[in-house]
């Protein structure tokens, strides 16, 4: 059997991580790339073999939630599919063309980051209001949707309420993507932290398909768009060590870098022991959430 070449797709776009190219009319091929980003930059390092484990980790949530949950998603094949150039094996998935929904769906089970940032200001997180005395990494009682509109490259993602994402996709889509998103949050967190790692947070993205049904979509539960803590050492009040891009943000605001992160300047290319701490974070975080040995996944090491 002969793969076709990637250059016999379209290319469509190129996101921070992904390449997304056009197969037919109903299909994408969903390249995840090696690239990370950082304080929302793009680096000009590469993390050797982060887009497999990227694509590992979405496909492993994916056939964990269709277990346990009805809800559809936008996987169209297996990760061997044939469409799958060998180019980009291992790293590539074949998926659903949806129309995506314009708001970035976000569930948090703890205290952090912007919903923090949020919360110091008037006690409330998107619109909903907490009890006082939160600190950081304070966990929620019950996990909180908390939309957000999708900023352009090198800005934040905007937090917005409850009511402003009923103004943007209707009351009745935005009821269903915030019970999805608090449904899936829910089983995935309950299977980490039986593996000992705690997903803080983590953002979805959902299509809607052609007889309009709500599919889920993106990457799902990867170290990029989730937060992972590692769950033996998790305490309230400090702030926990991020599982995969702890190293690379460590070095950058550290001394060694030279790098200024308020300043305008790109941050500098990462030291070599750097990208292969960070690339065995990742391997990590993969093995111990799905239980599986990243030497097994299509092409790796290869
Ligand atoms: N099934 C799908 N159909 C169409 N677009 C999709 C689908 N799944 C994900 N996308 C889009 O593909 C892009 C993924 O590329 P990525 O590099 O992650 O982008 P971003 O920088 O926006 O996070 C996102 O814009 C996402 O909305
Ligand atoms: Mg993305």
């Amino acid at each position: 059997m002969s793969r076709p070449a990637l250059s016999d797709y379209q290319h469509l776009t190129s996101g921070k991580v992904r390449e997304i190219f056009s197969i037919d009319n109903e299909h994408l091929l969903f390249v995840a790339s090696d690239r990370i980003s950082a304080y929302d930059h793009i680096l000009d390092s590469l993390i050797p073999d982060k887009g497999r484990i990227l694509t590992a980790m979405s496909v492993f949530f994916f056939d964990f939630l269709s277990d346990q949950i009805d809800a559809p998603n936008h996987l169209a094949g297996p990760p061997d599919d044939p469409r799958i150039p060998e180019e980009v094996l291992g790293r590539a998935l074949v998926v659903r063309k949806l129309a995506m929904v314009p708001i970035e769906c976000v569930a948090r089970g703890y205290l952090t980051g912007s919903g923090l940032l949020d919360y110091q200001r008037d006690g409330k997180v998107c619109g909903i209001a907490l009890p006082p005395g939160l600190v950081e990494a304070s966990r929620f009682d019950e996990p909180l949707f908390t939309p957000a509109t999708k900023a352009e490259l090198g800005e934040h993602d905007e937090n917005i309420s409850f009511d402003r994402a009923v103004e943007l996709v209707g009351p009745v889509r935005a009821n269903q993507l915030r019970e999805r998103t608090l449904q899936i949050y829910l089983q995935a967190a309950d299977h980490a932290l039986t593996r000992g790692i705690i997903i803080a947070d983590t953002k979805f993205e959902f299509g809607v398909d052609a007889d309009g049904r709500v599919v889920l979509a993106d990457e799902v539960f990867t170290p990029d768009s989730s937060r992972y803590w590692p769950a033996d050492t998790y305490k309230e009040g400090e702030v926990q060590p991020s599982f995969d891009k702890q190293f690379v943000r460590n070095w950058l605001t550290g001394p060694e870098s030279g790098w200024d992160r308020y300043g305008s300047a790109p941050p500098p290319a990462l030291p070599d022991e750097i990208v292969e701490a960070t690339r065995a974070r990742y391997i990590e975080a993969y093995e111990r959430i799905s239980g599986l040995s990243f030497g097994d996944w299509i092409g790796a090491g290869a």
